[in-house]
């Protein structure tokens, strides 16, 4: 507001306003300037200007209008100038007042309608992961198992070397002991025992058969670890399902049997397996049992002619090892050989993975990348 509009800053005799009329007009005029200021004020920055210009103590146009209109305004007009500003402060105080709160509601209502939470969107749905490959192979083979009347039960990664070796007829000097004799942990001077990562899961036929009177049927998955150099068949650390049956009258018969029973649940009926002979210290006689190869359903040729190369045209594929329960073993478990009799087998599972799914390189099982994991949901 400034000169010359600015008439509040004028005397009602600068502005020639000498009857009560014409005060009355000045004030229905600046009354209607308010209104126009007020419309616009939305937000709380022109709110502020606005309270500032017309309720401003110093400069304010009502301080203007006391100053210039009401205290110099002659006797007859006084009254009328009293009445009209009292008029003119009550409307523009409650005006002020009123946008006031209708700023701060709308700043409500926005702020409201931007963080309101609208229930019928659809929720973030958070992808649902799934068993890794080698897990889902521990089921199955648990399920298999589990049918049959094996128990499951596990045993610790760290373990003595009486049990992952000694205790398992391999003594201290035995050559079977080089391809595992491995992964010591460093122990505090004077330890009891030294402690390794255990290579295979064996150690827990003799930790249950310490526990457990026969008959004993249970199978042990786990993870073991050996001095391997990694390639496309070798981890350092890897798993295994040991089994174990031993009781009063357990025939070869039943262990071929029963192992013949788990190979064609796991793989299909389709297969076939065999036995050759083998060499376990605590095992005896021991076997390694063959698969007919799943690749080339046992001809040796792969399908686009040649010699098939994941059983290098043999047709047969080496699945594990097993045999016999050795009675020297016993012998560690105060069992009697005499009266009881069983048989153990160690399945390496990484290896019957890769042979069910047609993977060909053992590493993708450590590798945790999502485009391999996605393909066994
Ligand atoms: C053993 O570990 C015996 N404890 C198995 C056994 C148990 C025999 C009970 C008799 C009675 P072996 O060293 O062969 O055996 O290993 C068993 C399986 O583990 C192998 O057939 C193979 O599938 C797997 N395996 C061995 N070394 C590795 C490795 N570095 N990486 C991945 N798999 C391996």
């Amino acid at each position: 507001m400034t000169a010359p509009e600015n008439k509040p800053a004028q005397t009602l005799a600068a502005l020639g306003a000498a009857q009560p009329e014409q005060v009355v007009a000045l004030f229905t005029e600046i009354l209607a300037r308010f209104d126009a200021d007020s419309a616009v004020a939305r937000d709380e920055g022109s709110w502020k200007h606005l309270r500032d210009t017309w309720l401003g103590r110093k400069s304010g146009v009502l301080t203007q209008i006391t100053d210039n209109w009401l205290k110099p305004a002659t006797s007859e007009l006084k009254r009328v100038v009293g009445q009209e500003l009292n008029k003119l402060r009550a409307h523009v105080e409650a005006q002020i007042e009123a946008r006031k709160l209708a700023i701060e509601a709308g700043s409500d209502e926005s702020a409201l309608a931007r963080e309101r939470v609208d229930l019928s969107l659809p929720g973030v749905t958070r992808p649902v992961g799934s068993h890794h490959l080698i897990r889902q192979v521990f089921q199955q083979i648990e399920d298999i198992f589990v049918s049959i009347g094996f128990s499951v039960v596990e045993g610790p990664e760290i373990e003595t070397p009486y049990y992952n070796f000694e205790a398992l007829n391999i003594p201290e000097f035995h050559p079977v002991r080089d391809d595992m004799d491995t992964f010591y942990i460093d122990l505090p001077e004077g330890a009891p025992t030294p402690l390794l990562l255990r290579t295979h899961t064996s150690p827990m036929q003799i930790r249950t058969m310490e526990k457990r009177q026969p008959p004993v049927r249970v199978i042990v998955p786990g993870k073991v670890y050996r001095r391997d150099n990694p390639d496309a068949t070798h981890s350092f650390a890897f798993h295994q399902v040991e089994g174990l049956a031993v009781d009063t009258d357990i025939t070869f018969c039943d262990f071929t049997g029963t192992i013949e029973y788990f190979v064609k649940e796991f793989f299909g009926p389709g297969v076939k397996t065999r036995f050759r002979p083998s060499y376990f210290p605590f095992t005896e006689p021991s076997v390694e049992f063959d698969v007919t190869c799943v690749f080339c359903g046992g001809s040796g040729v792969s399908a686009g002619g040649g010699t098939c190369s994941k059983c290098k045209g043999a047709g047969w594929i080496e699945l594990f090892g097993a045999g016999m329960v050795d009675p020297a073993v016993y012998g560690f478990v105060h069992y009697d050989p005499k009266k009881v009799s069983g048989f153990a087998f160690g399945i390496g599972i990484d290896r019957l993975a890769m042979l069910k799914y047609g993977i060909d390189d053992i590493q993708v099982f450590f590798q945790n990348d999502l485009r391999f994991l996605r393909q066994f949901p």
